[in-house]
């Protein structure tokens, strides 16, 4: 039996893409749902292009009441089954309750060489600190935010004309690369529990 891999995104969704066209073959795991809390993310069209069943929970019909927009989430997440959770450029911060709920079981992908710069802003700040270099880490997710094990990091030379924009997209192929190799590891290990 295959785990079932939700992934929740916000945007365009390029990490969800190479997650989903990994999971093929011998993987160990298959997409069962890409939820969106924008319902304007690029994302959902790419995944219906796939046929992964999708859902949007749009967090702004929720206010300020968190526990009532990650119970959708959850409802969304239990009516397709997942036994694994993926966040790729999901822009939410989840509740400590819901995050251990799902804690061993959701993964993340965060643009920085973790534990350097969580949060927002990563790469405008490996810059201004003059680092040598910046890069992407997968982590396990847990209640403090971009804190959680590190399953893999990659890590990209920063140069001297870098911006932002230009070190974001170096990192963004080095994201797409190292989540899948992570997602799939992390599946086959799950899978001998
Ligand atoms: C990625 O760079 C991801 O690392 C980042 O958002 C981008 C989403 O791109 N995530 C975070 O900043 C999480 N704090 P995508 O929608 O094309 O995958």
């Amino acid at each position: 039996m295959s785990l079932r891999v939700a992934i929740l995104i916000s945007g365009g969704g390029s990490n969800m893409v190479t997650l989903a066209d990994s999971m093929t073959g011998d993987h160990p795991g298959r997409p069962c749902l890409v939820l969106s809390n924008r319902p304007e993310a690029g994302g959902l069209a790419k995944a219906e292009a796939r046929g992964i069943p999708t859902a949007v929970v749009d967090h702004r019909n929720y206010g300020k009441d968190r526990k009532a927009f990650e119970g959708e989430v959850q409802a969304a997440l239990e009516g397709a089954r997942a036994d694994v959770i993926c966040l790729a450029g999901f822009m939410r911060v989840l509740t400590a309750e819901f995050v251990t709920r799902w804690q061993g079981r959701m993964l993340n992908i965060h643009p920085s060489l973790l534990p350097k710069y969580k949060g927002l802003d990563t790469h405008a700040r490996a810059l201004a600190a003059g680092d040598a270099e910046g890069g992407c880490s997968v982590h396990l997710v847990t209640p403090e935010l971009d804190d959680g094990p590190v399953l893999g990091q990659t890590r990209v030379e920063i140069t001297a004309d870098d911006t932002p924009e230009s070190l974001a997209a170096r990192v963004l192929v080095a994201e797409h690369e190292l989540y899948p190799a992570v997602l799939r590891q992390f599946c086959m290990d799950f899978r001998h529990l």
